[in-house]
């Protein structure tokens, strides 16, 4: 089992689709440990987005993710971190594969709804940034037994 941190970003809250990818992610058969609605401060955004600092994105990602509420979320299941990575599609709308969320429901790369973390080592650093251990819940669901 693994563990990946996802946020819904901004414009997901605003456009109203947190059901829509959170129950995308129930039925792969993926297991929600964690969850926290909330509004992203500078200082939190800086050292989550910290590799990016310097980009030429990285002065309008920092006031995106901060300009209103998120979904933050850990979720766990077998190679959770490449699974989830490979149903959001990738960064621009355009180049992500049908199917998959920022394809379904983004048009720019600026706006395009959801994080997911990369590597094992970037899903534990967000996971700790965003929550506390004892948030983190530990449960037995018969979905397990069967994926
Ligand atoms: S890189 O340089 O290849 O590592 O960048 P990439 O992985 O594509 O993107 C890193 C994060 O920055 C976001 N991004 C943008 N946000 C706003 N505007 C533009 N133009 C833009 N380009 C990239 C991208 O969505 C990544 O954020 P997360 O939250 O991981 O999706």
């Amino acid at each position: 089992m693994e563990s990946t941190f996802l946020m819904i970003k901004p414009d997901g809250v605003q456009r109203g689709l947190i059901g829509e990818i959170v129950g995308r992610l129930e039925r792969k058969g993926l297991q929600l440990t964690a969850a926290k609605f909330m509004v992203l401060d500078d200082k939190l955004a800086a050292k989550h987005y910290e590799e990016h600092e310097g980009k030429p994105f990285y002065p309008p990602l920092i006031a995106f993710i901060t300009s209103g509420p998120v979904f933050a979320m850990v979720w766990i299941g077998d190679r959770a971190i490449e699974l989830t990575r490979a149903m959001i599609g990738k960064t621009d709308a355009l180049a992500a594969a049908p199917g998959t969320i920022r394809s379904d429901f983004a048009v720019h790369t600026n706006f395009n709804l959801i994080h997911g973390s990369d590597t094992p080592e970037n899903a534990a650093r967000e996971i700790a940034l965003y929550f506390k251990p004892e948030e983190l819940i530990d449960y037995d669901r018969s979905i397990q037994h069967w994926i």
